[in-house]
Parts: C-alpha cells; structure tokens; sequence
C-alpha cells in the first residue's frame, strides 16, 4: 500500500487548480441509467471513487467510453437490475443505482451498503420515498429489492436532509407518473448540478438548491452533455493548506460562492480570503485565531471540512471547540493528530481543541478520506518528517494531491510499495 511522506515547514505560495467535484459526478454518473441516450460528462475528477463507480454501471451493462476528464456514458440494450455487494461495499454512494434502476426497470437489487468508518450509514430515508413513490421494499441476506410497476408521484418529506436520499429519489421521480415534492431536501450544490443535468436531458426539476425540489415526471429522457461543478471540498481543503502553513495562494477553477460558511469561519480566525474574477486568494499569514465549529447540513459548515479545519486549529493559540452533529463517528483523525502532539480532548461528539506551539512529524495512519487530508495538512506545518500509511482512503477522493502540494512549494512525496 503507498504511502506518503511530507517534510514540514514550507509556506506554500503559487496557483493550484481544482478538479471536478467527486460528490457531484457520483450521482450524474448514476443518472445516465436513466436514458438510453448518449451522455457526456466533461470535467469528471480522475479518482478512485469515479472508476469504482464505472465498474458498477459496467455490471449492470452501462457501455462506458472515456479518456482523461471525458466520459461517455450509454445504458442501451438489457439492463442488469442489481448492484453486487463486493462493488458496494468498497463505495455506498453506489446505493444511488436504486432510483434509476426502479424508474427504468421496475426493480432494482442493491446489497444493503453496510457501515464505513465514519457511521453505520443507513439509507432507511431513502427506502421511505420509495415507498411513498409507490414501490414495494424487501430486505433479505443484506439485499434490498424494491418493485414498481410504475412509479406514481407524491409529496416526500425527508426526516433528515439527506443527501444520497435527495439524490436518489429525485432521480426516480423524474420518470414517475405526475408530480413529485421532495419536502426537507438536501440543499447542497452536487444536488444543484445533478437537477441541472437531468434538466439537460429533458427532466422537470424545478427547485434544487433549496429545501423543496419539484420533479414533473416525464415519459423518457434524451442525451446530453454536462461539465461537472468544481470540487468545494478539494477547494477547502487548499484554502486550509494555504491558512496552515502561513502561505499565500492562488486557487483556479474554483466557486467561492459554494464554501461561505467555511470562508466566514477562516475569515472570522484572521486569514484572508477574497475572490478576483472566479480565482480564490487564499493569504495565511496574519496571526489566526481560535474558532468554534458545527457541522451542519448545507449551507451550513460542512462535515466534510471538519478534520481539516481541526488540523489547523491544532496549532492556534487558544481552545477550539469541533461539535460534529452529522455522522457519529468522525473523529478518527484525532487520534493520529495527537500522535503528532495536538493536544485534543474528546467529549461525546464533540472535540476541544487546545493548540500548541508546534507539531511534530510521526508515523501516522489515514482511516478514512478526509481524515487522511487532514494528515497532509498537519504534515505540512509539522516539525521533520510525516509518514502516512494506507493513503488509498486520499485517492478517494483528490486528484494527484501530492503533485498539486508539490507544484505549490510542499516537500511531499508519495512511495510506492
Ligand atoms: C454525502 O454522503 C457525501 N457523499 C458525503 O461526503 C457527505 O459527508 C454527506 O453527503 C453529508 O454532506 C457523497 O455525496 C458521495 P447523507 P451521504 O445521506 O449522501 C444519515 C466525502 O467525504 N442518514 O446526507 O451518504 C447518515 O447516516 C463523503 O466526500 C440516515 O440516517 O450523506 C448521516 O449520519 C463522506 N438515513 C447523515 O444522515 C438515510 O437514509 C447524512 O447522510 C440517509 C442518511
């Protein structure tokens, strides 16, 4: 398994351009299932998760051509219903073949996608809209199969705004019958993009990005091309590099307007953050200050910049307060942070931060993807040499991560082994 190693202490300084959005291509990638039209997806991020996602669409008979950032997508001919569990397990996000599969085939088998490091995961609000769309739901030996001969339209209201959820049952009310109203939705922009491509492919949706999305069920879709929406987590995660190591940066291809509450909390420590002409300047080198932190559903604080910001936190003076209140077991970088001396005490779901002059490098272990970010983070402000194990979990989800870090001044590398 590689590994990565980072010598501490430079102040990055240049321009890093960021990758198309991984939580935004997982669903599109799925909704080309919905046609049997060709479908182009430009921009699509080169990551683990992307090709994990091929090969779920390739089971079920999807003809998948691609080269770089350029995919073409085709469901034409017998379609397979199911999605095996030994692809399902390594990713949930393919729990999403759920919706297009019953929309298009009347039935779909998905094996029950299991927990992962950060929560068990469940998708029980997404069995609940399906019902209410009218499908009937079985669960046996860690299957679920769902029937429908026909999907009817009907107002859906989420206990949670869950984001694979919203995903998924707004792609199975684009084929319903009449109308449906996806009621306490998801609000984030990977939601925005994918109504944006199933409008592009002759789909009703009206609504996304805000907490009631409308779907008018059409007879079928068309093809069509779609750019994906850059990655506001990779994004993040260099507006952190930039704070952590004193630096100042510029970052490209990147929507300011998609990251507030992360800008707001950065800005509110002492960094400075402005946008010129859709480039994001990123300057760390004031003096920061302490922050408290809760993660919330969009546009609130994203969960998935918790361990990063909490990298940085470990060395400004003062007590940060982390409440993680979206899944129940994100705190897995602590530990490795504390074996580099970050002085971190855990209560519940939430972490008291108290920082210190400076961290030091040591063998650390990634455990689950935003975590093992968080460890570069630390790595690159930490005193001597970081190694990081098991970096799989990094190439989930950033792209070529090390050479981006490299290019902005960073002595990182990664080993082969
Ligand atoms: C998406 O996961 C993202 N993944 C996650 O990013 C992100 O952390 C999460 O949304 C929250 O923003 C993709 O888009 C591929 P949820 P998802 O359904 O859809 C509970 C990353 O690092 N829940 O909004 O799985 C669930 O257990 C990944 O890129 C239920 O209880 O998130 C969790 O506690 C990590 N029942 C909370 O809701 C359900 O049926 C949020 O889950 C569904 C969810």
């Amino acid at each position: 398994m590689d590994k990565m190693i980072i010598n501490g202490g430079k102040k990055l300084k240049g321009e890093v351009t960021i990758s198309g959005s991984k939580n935004a291509t997982l669903p599109i990638q799925v909704a080309t299932l919905l046609t049997d039209a060709e479908c182009t997806l430009l921009n699509v991020p080169l990551l683990r998760d992307i090709n994990t996602m091929n090969d779920v669409l390739k089971a079920i008979g999807m003809n998948v051509k691609g080269k770089k950032d350029n995919f073409a997508y085709q469901a034409k001919g017998t379609l397979k219903n199911m999605a095996p569990y030994d692809l399902v397990k390594t990713m949930r996000a393919s729990v999403l073949v759920v919706g297009p599969l019953l929309a298009r085939l009347g039935e779909a088998k998905v094996a029950l996608p299991g927990g992962c490091a950060i929560g068990l995961r469940p998708i029980n609000i997404h069995l609940d809209g399906f019902k209410k769309l009218g499908a009937k739901v079985e669960i046996r030996k860690g299957y679920v199969t769902l029937k429908a001969k026909k999907l009817v339209g009907n107002r859906i209201t989420l206990d949670f705004p869950s984001v694979g959820a919203t995903e998924n049952l707004m792609m199975a009310a684009v084929l319903a019958e009449g109308r449906t109203v996806i009621d306490n939705a998801a609000r984030e922009p990977e939601i925005v993009d994918l109504a944006d491509f199933l409008n592009t492919l002759g789909a009703q949706v009206t609504g996304a990005g805000t907490g009631m999305i409308t779907v008018k069920g059409v007879k079928e879709l068309g093809g069509g091309t779609h750019a994906v929406i850059p990655d506001r987590i990779e994004t993040g995660t260099f507006m952190v590099a930039s704070a952590i190591t004193g630096g100042d940066i510029r970052i490209k291809n990147a929507r300011l307007d998609h990251l507030t509450a992360l800008a707001e909390k950065l800005k509110s420590t002492g960094v400075e953050i402005e946008e010129q002409d859709g480039t994001i300047l990123v300057d760390g080198s004031p003096k920061i200050k302490p922050v408290e932190v809760e993660t919330m559903p969009y546009p609130g604080f994203p969960t998935d910049m918790q361990a990063q910001m909490m990298s940085l936190m470990c060395i400004t003076p003062g007590t940060s307060i982390f409440k993680e209140t979206i899944f129940e077991n994100r705190f897995m970088h602590v530990g490795e942070l504390q074996r580099m001396g970050a002085d971190i005490v855990l209560k519940g779901n939430i972490a008291f931060v108290n920082g210190v002059k400076s961290l030091s490098g040591a063998q650390v272990m990634a455990t689950d993807l935003r975590a093992s970010a968080a460890l570069i983070l630390a790595g690159l402000v930490a005193k001597g040499e970081t190694e990081i194990s098991r970096i799989y979990h990094l190439d989930r989800g950033y792209e070529q991560i090390e050479t981006k870090l490299a290019k902005l001044g960073a002595k990182i590398k990664r080993i082969k082994e």
